[in-house]
């Protein structure tokens, strides 16, 4: 690679033994400069780490009244170091700012000035040179290539379904409207009716994507915007579909393990009924009975029993959406299933519907007009198979994987009620 005033030929972590005494050029920002007299250290940081360089004469003087956090390239050799942190440094040859960091800055990104998460993400970009917060985002992508590549063994096909839809497709109450030329739009807040579609010719469908809910919920675990990873497949009951959440979980988890050396999960998620996690919170004292929703206090009860990921199945059919598929031997029960981890919802998933008389009679029970669905329940009279699927909500599964307490830490831009920028 060329060395000239804009490319760099090696990243932070690419500086191994085998190219001391070369000549090579780096670029990245200013994180540290040590003035200690005839020559001074610079700690310039990419995305991948830091690099330590020696600076004397010319470089120095150019270097050393440079604002912390500017962008430069530094070309030199590379020598043995030193210093504890560093066993390889580049000897400066020549050093060009070639982008003025203001100062002071916003936050410091080198996290010795602590800034609380609302001021990080008020200046995100500047944010992410911190490798506390960019670590998260190295691994999210890493956990994206990995979820598709599970869906793609498992034969699925990645599809992509309209954001901006016409009407409310899972009954509308969160719905964010819009204006569309001269009619009312929506914001699709799921893949749902889509991708149960789709299931009809391509068999097997994922889609990894943001919708949107207009919920007025302030809390840790909720967003306005969302990002989603859906799978539908024809000719799978609920079980099968737990048995795929499963898989792609594990294999997310065996990725984390080598990224950030965590613990595996174990062998088996258990699976239990809705009756019986009601029964376990009675005995805990929580007033409630069959048909009641899981409140949030119920689930932190029920995370603590059962340490880490564990599925709710069976759910009562008034408490899932009209498209849920009623079991077969209790029609008051679904074929329906959450995965819980701890307290925290991160998938919802079932059997369907896929008898339209009945999927136009639970529309009906549900308040919904069956008039607007028209376009959906005519593609059911169109040969269509048994099916399941779920959706996973990938930043929450992110909170997971990095052990942290608030989603906004996973998401590069959240929004929430009150959060519209950046
Ligand atoms: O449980 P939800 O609402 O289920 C559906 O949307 C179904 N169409 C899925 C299916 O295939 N049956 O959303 C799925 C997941 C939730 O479990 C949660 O992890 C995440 O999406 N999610 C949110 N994440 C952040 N902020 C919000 N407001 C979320 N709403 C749902
Ligand atoms: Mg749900």
């Amino acid at each position: 690679m060329i060395v000239d005033n804009i490319h760099r030929t090696h990243y932070s972590d690419q500086i191994h033994d085998s190219i001391v005494g070369e000549e090579i050029s780096i670029a990245g920002w200013i994180e540290d400069i040590r003035n200690i007299g005839k020559v001074a250290f610079l700690t310039v940081r990419d995305v991948r780490g830091a690099t330590q360089v020696v600076l004397s004469n010319e470089a120095m003087e150019k270097a050393i009244d440079t604002p912390r956090q500017s962008a430069v390239i530094v070309s030199g050799v590379v020598q043995h170091s030193k210093s504890k942190d560093f066993p390889l440094e580049l000897k400066a040859g020549k050093i060009a700012v070639v982008g003025e960091a203001l100062h002071p800055l916003p936050v410091d990104p080198t996290g010795r000035v602590e800034s609380g998460l609302d001021k990080r993400l008020d200046s995100r970009a500047l944010d992410l040179r911190n490798p506390k917060s960019s670590s998260i985002f190295l691994l999210r992508s890493k956990v994206l290539d990995n979820i598709r590549m599970t869906l793609r063994s498992e034969g699925f096909v990645e599809v992509n379904t309209p954001k901006i839809i016409g009407s409310a497709s899972e009954g509308g109450a969160n719905l964010f409207g819009l204006e569309y030329f001269k009619k009312r739009a929506y914001l699709a807040q799921s893949p749902q009716l889509y991708k149960e579609q789709l299931v009809l010719a391509l068999d097997r469908v994922f889609e990894i994507a943001t919708y949107f809910r207009a919920e007025n919920s302030n809390t840790v675990r909720h967003l306005t915007e969302f990002l989603s990873a859906d799978i539908e497949a024809a000719f799978i009951n609920y079980e099968d579909a737990m048995d795929l959440a499963e898989e792609v979980i594990k294999n997310v988890f065996k990725l984390q393990m080598n990224v950030l050396s965590k613990n595996p999960i174990p062998s088996s998620i258990s699976r239990l009924s809705y009756v019986d996690c009601v029964e376990e919170l009675c005995k805990e004292g929580e007033k409630i009975e069959f048909g009641d929703d899981l409140s949030d206090a119920s689930l932190r009860i029920l995370g603590k029993l059962h340490n880490g990921f564990y599925f709710i199945k069976d759910w009562p059919i008034e408490l899932k959406p009209f498209y849920i598929h009623e079991k077969q031997d209790n029609p008051r029960l679904t074929q329906s299933f959450d995965l819980q981890y701890g307290y925290l919802e991160l998938i919802s998933g079932g059997q369907r519907q896929h008898n339209p008389l009945k999927l136009r009679k639970r529309l009906i029970e549900q308040g919904l007009n069956p008039a607007n669905f028209d376009r959906h329940l005519e593609v059911f009279g169109w040969g269509m198979p048994p099916h399941s699927g779920w959706g996973l909500g990938l930043d929450r599964l992110m909170m997971v994987l990095t052990d942290s307490d608030n989603i906004r830490n996973t998401v590069l831009y959240p929004r929430d009620p009150n959060r519209l920028m950046p």
